[in-house]
């Protein structure tokens, strides 16, 4: 019935219900992305588009696919799809909310608990045998019970998640809202942590100026969007010692160059973006794709309709 691609391999079986449904499914075969050209050669006749967070979904690209009819995002940020051009031409986009928020906030938390507790440093050290005695005053980090985490995005469900979870550890949490005043709530924080979706609005909200108003040695984690950041200024706040620590699951670019200045900086982590990267997470994520895709295909309400 319709032509479908999608450009990368998933976990899971959810593709098959796509063919059992009668559609041509196309699965790009390879491992890193296809280009901008590559997209548009191999999209060109098809109705529904499974993407990732890697495919840039632009106006050129959707005004070159008459007969495109749904986008199915296999995220919950959609900030590689150009909405306005989808909605000018009637497409459907859909994102996959809800089935990652827990997955994401483990990962946040992971992360926070790694760069209060300097594990990659302390870890370090037992491989290259400089790990000689028990020390009373060894790799001292920062104690999560008592302290306190700005959450920004705050209102959202991944953030929500994380608050759950910090409270749990005895953090006292400050959530922030997209239109609140970060500035004033960093003075506090003990640790920020980024959950807003990426927006002309979010876009380097972590600049120099904010930065010079934490509480000196807070420690910044990021697993939203890497261009939440000024990574410049990041990079700066790391060497003068205003952060502690910063903890990335997301960076600007993806991936970071291995000869990018910010990964010279000290006390930093940076993980190749693996927020929901659980297993049952990422195979339900395909599944809601696969309903979004479906429903879209057969006129039916689309369940994750960003319309
Ligand atoms: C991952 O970053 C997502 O938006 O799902
Ligand atoms: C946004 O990404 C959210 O689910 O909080």
């Amino acid at each position: 019935m319709a032509r479908v691609l999608v450009t990368r391999a998933l976990p899971g079986s959810a593709l098959d219900r796509l063919v059992a449904a009668g559609h041509e499914v196309d699965v790009w075969p390879d491992q890193l992305p296809p280009g901008p050209d590559e997209l548009r050669a191999r999209a060109a006749g098809c109705e529904a588009l499974l993407t990732m967070l890697s495919d840039r979904i632009d106006a050129p690209l959707i005004g070159s696919l008459p007969e495109l009819k749904v986008v199915a995002n296999y995220a919950v940020g959609y900030d590689n799809i150009d909405l306005d051009a989808c909605r000018e031409r009637g497409v459907v986009v859909t994102n996959t909310p809800d089935v990652l928020t827990d997955a994401t906030a483990d990962l946040t938390m992971a992360l926070l608990l790694a760069a209060a507790r300097r594990l990659p440093e302390a870890e370090a050290s037992v491989y290259a045998g400089d790990w000689r005695t028990w020390e009373p005053a060894g790799f001292l980090g920062v104690d999560l019970n008592g302290s306190t985490l700005v959450l920004y995005g705050g209102r959202g469900r991944i953030a929500q998640a994380v608050a759950r979870r910090a409270e749990a550890f005895g953090m006292r949490v400050v959530t922030v809202g997209r239109g609140d005043d970060l500035t004033a709530a960093v003075a506090d924080a003990d640790f920020i942590s980024l959950h807003a979706p990426l927006t002309d609005q979010t876009r380097h909200v972590i600049d120099a100026e904010l930065l010079s108003a934490v509480k000196p040695g807070a420690i910044l984690v990021n697993t939203a969007r890497g261009q939440l950041v000024d990574q410049v200024a990041l990079r700066a706040a790391l060497i003068d010692g205003t952060l502690s620590g910063a903890a990335l699951d997301v960076t600007d670019p993806e991936p970071l160059p291995p000869a990018d200045p910010l990964l010279q900086a000290p006390n930093l982590i940076v993980l190749p973006h693996i927020g929901s990267a659980g297993k049952d997470t990422r195979a339900r994520m395909a599944e809601i794709c696969v309903d979004n895709i479906l429903a879209a295909l057969s006129g039916e309400p689309v369940p994750s309709n960003l319309a």
